[in-house]
């Protein structure tokens, strides 16, 4: 939930653009190639396939999320969903924070109930290994800026912190990114945040208490953090311990 979520950080778009540049993350640029189609890129040429291979598994499950179209390299072709993302949605209030926990929520219990797919190895490259291995797909960046709203229902995007593990971890780590929002004291959506998480920790079926120092752990190795969003993890999961206590033991 950071504003570089949906607004361009400033790249300049290449000259060869595929495609009308839809936006510019902080490792990815999204080109519209048509109306039905979106190309995303990753800029660090990092390869796609460990993503892909979990995004086609999902959707095997009927997971709501774009349907990859053409994979290679570092891009991904995929069906090009359209509406607003949560964050959006949640920003011009057309939606209630409530009901945006609940999108969320349920976009982690779904995914929690497929499996993990017996093949799947994470990369060598990525962070926290020893978190890999679990029953689940999890999504590691389910943050209401990866959610975009179509006329089809929420639907889930950006994959590249995918792996296997824990429903608890998931969790605990949407958690984690809401928190760190809602400590940012002199952030505009401080009071929304703190709010939007204690809606979330209500609707989770699961709870996050036995993954957060892990979430955190990963949350504080994020690329694309700057060093004083760094500084408010340890924060946001001190937050979310005590609504947890809280919501647990009334
Ligand atoms: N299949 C898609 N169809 C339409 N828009 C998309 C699609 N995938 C991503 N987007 C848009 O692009 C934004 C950035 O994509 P994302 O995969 O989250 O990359 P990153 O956050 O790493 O830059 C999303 O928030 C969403 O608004
Ligand atoms: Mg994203």
């Amino acid at each position: 939930m950071h504003p570089g979520d949906v607004v361009p950080r400033g790249s300049a778009p290449p000259g060869d653009a595929p495609g009308h540049l839809l936006t510019s993350g902080s490792s990815a640029d999204v080109y519209a190639l048509d109306d039905e189609r979106v190309l995303r890129r990753y800029r660090e040429g990092r390869d796609a396939t460990p993503e892909v291979e979990l995004l086609r598994h999902v959707r095997t499950f009927d997971y709501p999320t774009p349907d990859v179209l053409r994979a290679e390299g570092s891009d991904i072709v995929m069906t090009r969903v359209h509406g607003p993302t949560l964050l959006q949605a949640m920003t011009a209030g057309e939606i209630t924070l409530a009901d945006a926990a609940q999108v969320l929520a349920d976009l982690h219990g779904m995914l929690h109930a497929v499996p993990a797919p017996a093949s799947w190895r994470l990369p060598q490259d990525r962070d926290w290994p020893h978190l890999d291995g679990g029953p689940s797909v999890v999504h590691l960046d389910l943050h209401p800026g990866n959610v975009v709203l179509t006329e089809n229902g929420p639907m889930l995007v950006d994959w590249a912190n995918a792996r296997t593990g824990t429903p608890e971890l998931d969790v605990a780590v949407t958690a984690v990114l809401i928190a760190e929002v809602a400590v940012d004291a002199g952030g505009d959506y401080s009071q929304a945040a703190r709010a939007l998480l204690a809606a979330f920790l209500h609707a989770s079926d699961v709870s996050p208490l036995a993954a957060l120092d892990d979430a955190a752990a990963l949350r504080s190795v994020a690329p694309g953090l700057l060093p004083g969003e760094r500084e408010l993890v340890p924060h946001g999961a001190e937050l979310v311990r005590t609504m947890v206590e809280i919501t647990e033991h009334p």
